[in-house]
């Protein structure tokens, strides 16, 4: 085997063995195989695709670079949950204590935000002293004490990943379902839970913008879960807004504990229930769907949830004084309103604008090199829906950096777009793929 011929291969459209694409991975994780042949060959992935068994053999090469976490043997109900990115997009942070609160067991790892979408590992990081970095033996012994663990992605597992993803990230081959689907898919499965949870976002805040692809999408990491021996349910979800008020990593953390204090906007919740819902069901805890409803419901109004999340923070080095008491939280110097230059309905709030946005006044990296300000956001004060006057405060600009609120404020209003009649509210979730 070479790698030359199986790059023409791949170029020329013709399916790969499992011996030939292990063969390229293996050594690419090696450092045998150089970047320029790689780079070449994930262009050749994104121009002519994988086949459904192609990309199952993709991940399966990609986790045996690693190790595979066994934890399946210590824990009943382990459960994984993982969102493909968005803006505002809070959900670990709330779903995870309301599962883990009913009695599943949570090993969550998270990655960081990256360009306008956030990442759960800077939104805990906004806890001080919280510590993402468990041993192995810690992990585990929060596991099996608390059920919850957030900590981040261990280099251990799929560690061709990050190179490959590296090297999508200035090749321009992000785009392609086939990567997207191995490289979520190998961190899932190497993870260890036997029950998967997708939230897969569509929309002008997301990787996938039609509901079709975003269907591929899901598909394909389903059919590898099925492949691999994992229970996978993916839930389409809307990402065209921001989700629920706040965009920033304090802004959301203080939004994931207004949550969980029974305070949050409809969109949020819709979708946070669903993915608890899966959850609980995928796992075991519920037969029906009424119960499970029943149960997240319980979890939030008997204050079970958000105690869960303050058990976490401690065991993990942080402070359980700020989930009780969110005025702990430093704030921005500069906190900036935004009003509106229309009258009328808003018929929608361009989520790739306002993440945009947020990134600018601090909250998000530009490159992975970037220092992120934790305190720095928007705030939401109105949303789709919602009917405002001309001069009306429609949200607020968190930031440290006074000169970008101009041009920030130009972002906002620009994603707002307005009509006269009430628009019809968009349901948060599209489809449930299992
Ligand atoms: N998230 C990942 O982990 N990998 C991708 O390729 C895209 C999103
Ligand atoms: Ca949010």
């Amino acid at each position: 085997m070479d790698a030359y011929n199986l790059i023409l291969k791949k170029k020329n459209g013709l399916e790969l063995s499992a011996s030939e694409i292990e063969y390229l991975i293996k050594n690419y994780s090696s450092g045998a195989l150089p970047d320029y042949q790689m780079s070449a060959f994930l262009m050749a992935i994104c121009w002519r695709g994988m086949s459904e068994q192609e990309t199952v053999d993709l991940t399966t090469a990609m986790i045996n670079t690693g190790k595979i976490l066994k934890l399946t043997e210590e824990f009943d109900c382990l459960v994984d949950k993982h969102s493909t990115g968005g803006v505002g997009d809070t959900t670990s942070l709330i779903v995870s204590p309301i599962v883990a609160a009913a009695g599943c067991v949570v090993a969550k790892m998270s990655g960081r935000g990256l360009g306008h979408t956030g990442g759960t590992l800077d939104k805990l990081e906004s806890l001080p002293g919280f510590n993402i970095d468990l041993t192995n033996a810690a992990f585990i012994n929060q596991l099996k004490q608390i059920g919850l663990a957030i900590i981040g992605q261990t280099s251990e597992l799929a560690p061709v990943d990050k190179k490959m993803y590296a090297l999508r990230d200035v090749t321009a081959t992000v785009d392609s379902i086939p990567l997207i689907a191995s490289s979520i898919m190998s961190k899932k499965i190497a993870a260890g839970a036997p029950k998967i949870v997708l939230d897969v976002k569509v929309g002008s805040g997301s990787f996938m913008k039609s509901v079709a692809d975003a269907r591929k999408l899901a598909d394909i990491m389903v059919q590898i879960g099925r492949a691999l021996g994992k229970d996978v349910i993916a839930v389409l979800s809307n990402m065209n807004n921001p989700l629920g008020m706040a965009v920033g990593n304090i802004l959301e953390v203080k939004e994931a504990i207004d949550f969980l204090n029974g305070n949050y906007s409809d969109d949020l919740f819709q979708l946070c229930l669903e993915l608890s819902v899966q959850i609980l069901i995928s796992a075991g805890k519920c037969r029906q769907r009424a119960e499970a409803v029943t149960l997240v419901n319980r979890m939030i109004d008997s204050r079970k949830a958000l105690d869960k999340l303050a058990e976490m923070v401690e065991m993990q080095g942080g402070e359980q004084g700020y989930i009780y008491d969110t005025s702990r939280f430093p704030s921005a110097a500069h906190i900036v309103e935004i009003k509106s230059t229309h009258q009328g309905y808003i018929a929608g709030i361009d989520a790739l604008m306002v993440g945009r946005a947020a990134m600018e006044l601090g909250a998000g990296r530009a490159t992975k090199k970037d220092e992120i300000d934790l305190q720095a956001g928007i705030k939401l004060l109105r949303k789709s829906g919602d009917y405002v006057r001309k001069g009306q405060v429609i949200a607020e600009m968190h930031t440290n950096k006074p000169e970008k609120t101009a041009p920030c404020q130009a972002l906002f209003l620009n994603a707002v777009t307005f009509c006269e009649e009430k628009p019809k509210s968009c349901p948060s979730i599209i489809e449930i793929i299992t």
